[in-house]
């Protein structure tokens, strides 16, 4: 008897910008020799410079993605891609389940079983899959670059004949994953860092990266690892602290998010205007309307003589090691699927029941779930 080998397509991202894949050829690789049939859309690396033939060598198939048992995705499906999914397909990627416009109710209505990868739990055991920490740690690097390229000043200590140059003053709001990352990578630039957040577990790894701790005594640590919305009086109280600490400050990178919300305001137009001429902040939170009040999300505009740039997507704008980071998640994730060389997902597993975001047809409180 032939026993069908399941299948898992690779889809050609079409949102504007988006040069990642789901799978690259590596993982791919893996995935075959664990019994997966896999079948890439012509072209579907090709953003993040993979052609078709490493996939082929891989053991992938180059043809219709979407008529696969699993659909691995990057960016959300617009309305064209499920009009091409039927019932009983799975589809797994980023699928924003808190946005408003999100799509899960339409992948409802086609019988299709979604897996949202923000909704994964921040546990030790799906650290792996973790697509939200991958692509932020990709972020978090692309913003200090973008800081320095766009900066009038050195980020090291300079000692040359011509005089000494100062280190750039670095200052990291928001010390998630990506902000941890652009703390890191700063140093590693010879700037001299400093880290802020409301949770205050973060001191300790804002330390462990060789920066220093800004301390404004608000703690606004929330449930599951995540920070709290602050109050009015709070965010008055933060924000008017941070005006006067940012002054000494030659770069700013934002970060801050509240899953669910708007990204906090941390940062006045009057301590935009206080910072001297030639400053740069880099606000990460655009996507969620910006945590710099002049931000304008998806631009570089100049306020104040300073350079606000507010890079959408920054992960996209490193397909090649973006797309490996989500690869390994999302084969993590696929292989907790894969019982007895079939996609059967064991509900009882708190990875694949907090992930899924649509089953048998029924939405599964995907509101509650992810950012
Ligand atoms: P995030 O992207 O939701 O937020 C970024 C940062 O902004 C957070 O550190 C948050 O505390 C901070 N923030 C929010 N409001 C703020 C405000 N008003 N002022 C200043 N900062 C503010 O966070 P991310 O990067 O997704 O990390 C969330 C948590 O998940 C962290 O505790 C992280 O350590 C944890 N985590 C756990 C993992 C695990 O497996 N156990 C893996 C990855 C992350």
């Amino acid at each position: 008897m032939t026993v069908n080998r399941p299948r898992v397509g690779i889809v050609r991202e079409v949102a504007t910008g988006e040069r990642r894949v789901a799978l690259v050829p590596k993982i791919v690789s893996g995935l075959v020799s664990k019994g997966v049939d896999v079948i890439v859309e012509e072209k579907a690396g090709l953003g993040a410079l993979i052609p078709d033939e490493l996939y082929t060598d891989a053991g992938a198939t180059v043809g219709d993605p979407w008529s696969a048992d699993v659909v691995v995705k990057v960016a959300p499906p617009t309305d064209d891609e499920i009009a091409r999914l039927s019932g009983g397909q799975t589809v797994i990627g980023f699928l924003a389940p808190r946005n408003a416009d999100n799509k899960i109710a339409e992948l409802k209505r086609a019988g299709v079983q979604a897996f949202a990868v923000e909704a994964i739990p921040r546990i030790s055991r799906a650290q792996v899959m973790d697509a939200l920490s991958s692509q932020a740690n990709v972020a978090g690097y692309k913003a200090v670059l973008l800081a320095a390229s766009e900066s009038t000043r050195f980020f090291p200590m300079l000692t040359t004949a011509a005089g000494t140059v100062k280190p750039a003053t670095v200052l990291v709001l928001g010390v998630g994953v990506a902000g941890l990352q652009a703390l890191a990578t700063a140093k590693r630039l010879g700037g001299r860092t400093t880290g802020y957040d409301v949770r205050p577990e973060v001191a300790d790894q804002v330390r462990s990266v060789g920066a220093q701790w800004l301390d404004l005594g608000i703690d606004a640590a929330g449930e599951g690892g995540y920070a709290r919305q602050l109050t009015d009086e709070e965010q008055a109280q933060q924000q008017q602290a941070l005006e006067n600490a940012i002054k000494s400050f030659d770069v700013v990178i934002t970060t801050a998010l509240v899953p669910g919300r708007p990204a906090p305001r941390l940062v006045t137009a009057a301590a935009v205007e206080g910072m001297k001429p030639g400053s740069v902040i880099v606000d990460l939170a655009g996507e969620t309307g910006g945590n710099c009040e002049l931000t304008e999300p998806g631009q570089t505009a100049v306020k104040h003589d300073v350079t606000i740039c507010s890079p959408l997507n920054l992960p996209a704008t490193m397909p090649e090691h973006a797309s490996e980071l989500y690869a390994k998640n999302i084969s993590a994730l696929l292989e907790l699927m894969l019982v007895d060389g079939k996609f059967a997902p064991d509900f009882s597993d708190q990875v694949l029941a907090d992930s899924c975001v649509t089953r048998d047809a029924e939405p599964v409180a995907s509101e509650a779930k992810g950012n």
